[in-house]
């Protein structure tokens, strides 16, 4: 057998061995229709000019690499980088120092069973607060924002990291400036290793930043100074605030050379609001690729798929062979066109494109009125066909690694056979998110839940609604049941409805118009007393404009 044909037989086993529990993602073939190829093809030469290198971790600066252990003190501080060539965009960060050099927005590294240890210092003129999205923590350090710290203010964290590895992130948590705090920068990752990831990395020889390369996706508007430009209307606070430009760890149109090998891409969604619909291609056609994680550490086995939606506050852990892919020319890393669903108005507005905004209700004539912004870039709306990173496959030292058949111990998610607490997301008409009909009130705890219970929840959206990615802080959760999707999720859907995506361990899933999503949680902890949470959409203005609520762990 061919190195090629034993690596596409191995393929074939890694999703035949989920196919008990997947069976729709062994029918998605990279064929693909006319259109969708020619759709394929434009994404491929807006790619071409991509001429920007790709921000990458290093050992300093911007996303530069810190171990948790080597640092005591973040500042949340206000700071200038080059995002659009040759202008200074104005951010706020999380700045430390170490062994003598500056860190803005550190990708940390650390250990399950690590202590970490953080005073976070603020030095801007608003309250803030960090929550490290996705760890189990108790309430207090999990920084959920119902303390904050002020203006001059510090607050020192103290927690055991007990959770799988994966990749993590932190952002801010102050209700009412989260959004506004995150758009203009307040976001990086967290990496925990544990033995069954090591092994992973040592198995196909991978190298943080240059064959693992971490993609924050961000979308954001500019004005013609290279400012940030972040003012909704009335709407846009309800709907959503989308940027018109698409960038992937602050670099716009962004490159990266690959070599021909096995390549990790750690995914997040760091956006306010939009969705992607992700997929490799190359030559009019999609590329298989393997998802071998999600927001919670390593699937079970590697499932093959060839296009994978992600929401804001996810993660993929996403494994490219390019050995599969033609060496004469790039890749691209896209987003398909998909209809954003948003339906909240009480009509659907269908398909999106920059000519028929599909926001109903949403003013989006600030894209005509604004000044014009410093590239030239066309705007991307949610949904629209866009290319994201041009990926040049260069040659590689010999490397004949391949893909594992088992990535983790995962156990197979089991629901109780408890009835489920039923959550309802809706809205008021009065410009609010709802959960159950609520509203978000900080001061008091809507519902409780018994410390080692396991319940079911069953989040159920409106027909006439948006998509809400819902997270839930404190416990990592499981995805049972998928009833209602919509036709574009039903089509990548296996047995019970369920994305390839669920199969992992998750902090946020996203629920669409029209569905109802059954999940399962452990409400296990150490921590000593009762806790308090919230469970909220990851669209940010959705959560601000009220569709959170706090829970309450009883002991
Ligand atoms: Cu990533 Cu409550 O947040
Ligand atoms: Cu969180
Ligand atoms: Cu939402």
């Amino acid at each position: 057998m061919s190195t090629f044909t034993r690596r596409h037989f191995l393929g074939s086993m890694g999703a035949l061995g989920a196919a008990g529990s997947v069976p729709g993602v062994l029918a998605a073939t990279p064929g693909v229709s006319d259109t969708m190829a020619e759709e394929i093809t434009g994404m491929e030469t807006e790619a071409a000019g991509f001429a920007n290198p790709l921000r990458l971790p290093g050992s300093s600066g911007l996303y530069g690499v810190l171990p948790a252990s080597e640092f005591r003190e973040v500042h949340v501080v206000r700071s200038t980088i080059e995002v659009l060539p040759g202008r200074r965009t104005p951010i706020l960060a999380y700045a430390v120092e170490s062994g003598g050099k500056t860190f803005l927005n550190p990708a940390l590294l650390a250990r399950r069973g690590d202590e970490m240890r953080v005073r976070l210092i603020n030095d801007i003129d608003q309250p803030t607060v960090i929550h490290w999205h996705g760890l189990s923590v108790d309430s207090r350090n999990d920084g959920n924002g119902l303390n904050v710290v002020p203006p001059g203010g510090r607050m020192d964290y103290a927690f055991a990291l007990r959770d799988r590895a994966s990749m993590y992130w932190y952002h801010p948590h102050a209700h009412g400036y989260i959004p506004q705090q995150a758009y203009h920068g307040l976001a990086s990752l967290l990496f925990v290793e544990d033995d069954e990831e090591a092994a992973l990395r040592k198995e196909l020889d991978l190298a943080l930043g240059d064959s693992e390369i971490p993609l924050v996706l961000q979308d954001r508007e500019f004005d013609a100074q290279g400012r940030l430009r972040y003012a909704p209307t009335a709407a846009q606070s309800f709907g959503g605030w989308v940027g018109d430009r698409l960038l992937v760890n602050l670099t716009e149109r962004p490159f990266i050379q690959a070599g021909r090998r096995i390549v990790r891409f750690r995914i997040l969604n760091g956006c306010n609001a939009r969705s992607y619909r992700l997929a490799f291609v190359q030559g009019g056609r999609r590329l298989g690729f393997f998802l071998a994680g999600t927001d919670g550490g390593l699937l079970a086995q590697p499932l093959r798929i060839d296009q994978t939606f992600i929401s804001p506050g996810q993660r993929l852990d996403v494994l490219v062979d390019l050995r599969e892919a033609d060496p004469g020319r790039p890749v691209t890393l896209a987003s398909l066109a998909f209809d954003p669903m948003h339906a909240e108005g009480g009509h659907d507005m269908g398909h999106t494109s920059p000519a028929t905004p599909a926001m109903a209700g949403m003013d989006h004539s600030q894209h005509g009125t604004a000044p014009a912004a410093a590239s030239s870039a066309p705007m991307a709306m949610e949904g629209d066909a866009r290319a994201l990173m041009r990926i040049d496959v260069k040659p590689s030292a010999k490397y004949e690694r391949r893909i594992p058949t088992v990535l983790s111990s995962l156990p197979a998610a089991t629901a109780s056979q408890n009835p489920p607490r039923r959550m309802q997301l809706g809205h008021n008409g009065q410009g609010n998110w709802t959960i159950n009909g609520g509203v978000f009130d900080p001061k008091i705890a809507a519902l409780s839940v018994r410390r080692g219970a396991r319940e079911t929840w069953l989040i159920e959206n409106a027909e006439r609604s948006m998509p809400h990615p819902m997270h839930l802080h404190g416990f990592p959760f499981r995805v049972i049941e998928r009833l209602g999707s919509p036709a574009l999720v039903r089509g990548l859907a296996g047995a019970r409805g369920l994305l390839p995506q669920d199969q992992g361990v998750v902090d946020t899933v996203q629920v669409w118009p029209g569905e109802s999503v059954r999940i399962a949680v452990d409400f296990a902890h150490p921590h000593a007393g009762d806790q308090d949470y919230v469970f909220h959409c990851h669209t940010l203005e959705h959560a601000e404009a009220g569709m959170m609520l706090r829970y309450t762990v009883k002991t």
